[in-house]
């Protein structure tokens, strides 16, 4: 299976991600934590995303990332499939990654598109902590740690994101809707987009996630069974 998790900056694609991931043992691959990580190592990616202000709430440039991806997805933990967070993010990445499933004969099983009013999503952010060390998303109010301020996982403190800061979260929401909405027109049109009622408990967005997740799944062996795999 391997799926793109598309939606607004806090819709909540890494909390579906990590719970879609578990439950289909998939690796995630999520471009932000994949740059965050970086940065924090020093590695060569890092001191080039570095530049591009992701903490201001900028885009890497799509060569950058797309370069990324292929490597990450080369990994053998990739073989039986991949959850996609935050890439592809613009109509060139989305055109470049379609090649490359395609050289790698890959399909790609749909998109999910995470929706959810933007008010209800800026108030996500406020409460938003991320583990110091895992980087595992947690919320002070709907998906609080255990012991406040700690990560159940990794015992790290519970830190704000940089990109969190409201002046921040403004100006990300208006990158997205310049440069990543037109993804879902996109999707729709290549007939892989999938909406999800993303305003409601995590946990009901998970169950109808699955729900269609399954359907897709099934889908998908008739595909492959059928020997149709590239239509
Ligand atoms: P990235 O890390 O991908 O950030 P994002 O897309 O802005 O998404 P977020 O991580 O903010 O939110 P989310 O949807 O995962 O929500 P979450 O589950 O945390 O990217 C960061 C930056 O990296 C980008 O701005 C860009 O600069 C750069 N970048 C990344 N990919 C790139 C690419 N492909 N090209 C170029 N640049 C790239 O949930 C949010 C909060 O809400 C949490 O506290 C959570 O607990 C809570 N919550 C979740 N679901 C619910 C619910 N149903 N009800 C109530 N609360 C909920």
């Amino acid at each position: 299976m391997i799926l793109v998790l598309l939606g607004p900056p806090g819709v909540g694609k890494g909390t579906q991600g990590a719970r879609i991931a578990l439950h289909y043992v998939l690796p995630t691959i999520s471009t932000g934590a994949m740059l965050r990580e970086a940065i924090s190592k020093g590695t060569k990616l890092g001191k080039i995303a570095e530049g591009y202000r992701i903490d201001r709430g900028e885009y890497v440039p799509d060569e950058i990332i797309v370069e990324a991806v292929d490597e990450r997805i080369e990994e053998p933990d990739c073989l039986n499939g991949f959850l996609l967070d935050g890439f592809p993010r613009t109509i060139p990445q989305a055109k470049v990654f379609a090649g490359v499933l395609l050289k790698k004969k890959r399909r790609l099983t749909g998109v999910i598109d995470f929706y959810a009013p933007i008010d209800a999503v800026v108030k996500r952010f406020s409460g938003r902590r991320i583990c110091s060390i895992c980087g595992t998303t947690y919320h002070i109010t709907s998906q609080p740690p255990k012991i406040e301020g700690i990560c159940d996982l990794e015992g790290g403190t519970l830190i704000t994101r940089p990109d969190d800061e409201p002046d921040v979260v403004q100006h990300r929401m208006e990158v997205y809707h310049e440069k990543t909405t037109p993804l879902r027109d996109y999707y729709r049109e290549c007939g892989v987009l999938h909406t999800i009622d993303a305003d409601q408990d995590p946990d009901l967005v998970f169950r109808a996630t699955i729900e269609l997740l399954n359907r897709l799944e099934a889908e998908e062996t008739l595909i492959f069974e059928q020997g149709k795999w590239n239509v």
